[in-house]
C-alpha cells in the first residue's frame, strides 16, 4: 500500500485483523444493555481457558468478590473480563483503565462544577435580558444531574437486576493508596454524592449521567447502594504489590504464558485451522523468542494474520517488527 515514492495514489484497504475491526455506534446504542460488547466496541472474538482457570473465575463470581488477574503481557487478563461480560450477558463492559492520576473518587462519579457554574450565569443571564416573565421561567435551570456523571466503578455499583461487569485493567499503575481507597467501597458496595446529599430532600432525586453511552439513573438522596455485587476483574501485570488487606478480598488467578497447544488453540479460533497450516514455523520462531524475554500472545495472531494476508515475513526485518521483545532495551 505505501511505497514511500511520494506519489498520491487511491488504494483499497484489505479487510482489518478481527481483533481491530470495530462496530460504529448507530441508533440501537441508545441501550446500554443491548449488544453484548455495546457501540464502537470490538465485536464477540473467541477466548479460550484452561477449565482450572475457568473455576477460579466461577470461585469469584460465587463469592461475590473481584477477581484478581496476574500473569505476562498478552496472555488475556484484560481479554478476559470480556469475555466473561460477553458469555454471561452482563451489558457492555465497564472499563478503568488504571494510570498514575487515577483515583477511586473518579471512577465513582465526575462532576462538572465549572460547567454548571457557566451554564447557570448564561441561563440567569439570558433570562434578565428578555425582561421580567421571559425565557427563565419557561426554560427551567439545568438540573445539577446534567453536570454529574458517573464513572466505570460507580456505574457498576448502580442496581439492576443483572450484574454489570467491570474492568480494572493494569491496576499496578496505579497510586500505592489505590487498592486501600477501593478496598472501602468493595466491601460496602456504597458511595455518596456530596453534591447531591447536600441538596434539601425534596429536590434531591436526580437524574445523572452514567459511563453506558447515554445512560442515565435516578438517584435517590445522593447515594448509590449495589444490591448484586458486580463481576469485577482486576489485571495486574505485577509491577506493584497489594496490600494483604486486600489480596485477602479478592480471588488471584495467574495467567501462565501459553504453551505450544494452547497457542496453535487460540491462532485457530481466531483465525481460522486454514491460517494454522501456514504457521507452524511462526509458532515455532514465537516459542523460540519468547524464551528469553516476553512476547505476547497478540504478536504471533499479527504474524500469522499477515502471512495468511500473502505478506513475506522473511523480508528483512518484518519478522522483528512484528515479534519484537516487551522488554528490555530497543
Ligand atoms: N486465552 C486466549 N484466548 C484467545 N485469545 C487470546 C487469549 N490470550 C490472549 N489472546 C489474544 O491476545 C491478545 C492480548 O490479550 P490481552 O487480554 O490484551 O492480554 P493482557 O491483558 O494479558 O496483556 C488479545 O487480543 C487476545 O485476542
Ligand atoms: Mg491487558
Amino acid at each position: 500500500m505505501f511505497r514511500g515514492d511520494g506519489r498520491a495514489r487511491a488504494v483499497d484497504f484489505p479487510a482489518a485483523p478481527p481483533w481491530r475491526r470495530f462496530t460504529p455506534a448507530g441508533p440501537e446504542s441508545r441501550d446500554p444493555a443491548a449488544g453484548p460488547e455495546g457501540p464502537g466496541r470490538r465485536t464477540a472474538l473467541p477466548y479460550l481457558i484452561r477449565p482450572q482457570h475457568a473455576d477460579v473465575v466461577n470461585a469469584a463470581l460465587h463469592l461475590r468478590r473481584p477477581l484478581l488477574v496476574t500473569g505476562p503481557a498478552g496472555t488475556g487478563k484484560s481479554s478476559l473480563a470480556r469475555a466473561i461480560a460477553y458469555e454471561l450477558q452482563l451489558g457492555t463492559l465497564l472499563r478503568w483503565p488504571v494510570n498514575s492520576r487515577s483515583t477511586v473518587r473518579d471512577a465513582l462519579y465526575q462532576y462538572d462544577a465549572i460547567g454548571r457554574l457557566r451554564e447557570t450565569t448564561l441561563h440567569r443571564d439570558g433570562g434578565g435580558d428578555a425582561g421580567p416573565g421571559s425565557r427563565a421561567e419557561e426554560r427551567p435551570e439545568p438540573s445539577i444531574g446534567t453536570f454529574i456523571r458517573l464513572g466505570p466503578l460507580g456505574t457498576a455499583l448502580v442496581p439492576s437486576s443483572r450484574p454489570r461487569a467491570l474492568l480494572v485493567d493494569e491496576m499496578d499503575k496505579g497510586d500505592v493508596d489505590l487498592p486501600n481507597d477501593l478496598l472501602t467501597v468493595f466491601e460496602e458496595g456504597v458511595f455518596d454524592i456530596p453534591e447531591l446529599t447536600r441538596l434539601p430532600e425534596e429536590s434531591a432525586d436526580v437524574e445523572v449521567q452514567t459511563a453506558d453511552r447515554h445512560g442515565t439513573v435516578l438517584i435517590r438522596q445522593g447515594i448509590v447502594q449495589c444490591d448484586e455485587f458486580p463481576v469485577v476483574v482486576i489485571t495486574s501485570n505485577g509491577e506493584r504489590d497489594f496490600p494483604p488487606a486486600f489480596l485477602r478480598r479478592c480471588v488471584q488467578l495467574y495467567l501462565p504464558v501459553p504453551g505450544e497447544e494452547q497457542l496453535r488453540a487460540i491462532v485457530a479460533a481466531h483465525l481460522g485451522e486454514a491460517a494454522l497450516r501456514e504457521a507452524d514455523d511462526l509458532i515455532e520462531t514465537f516459542l523460540r523468542r519468547r524464551a528469553p524475554g516476553e512476547l505476547a500472545t497478540d504478536q504471533l495472531l499479527n504474524a500469522v494474520f499477515l502471512r495468511v494476508g500473502g505478506v513475506d515475513l522473511d523480508a528483512d526485518g518484518l519478522l522483528d517488527a512484528v515479534l519484537h521483545q516487551l522488554t528490555g532495551s530497543m
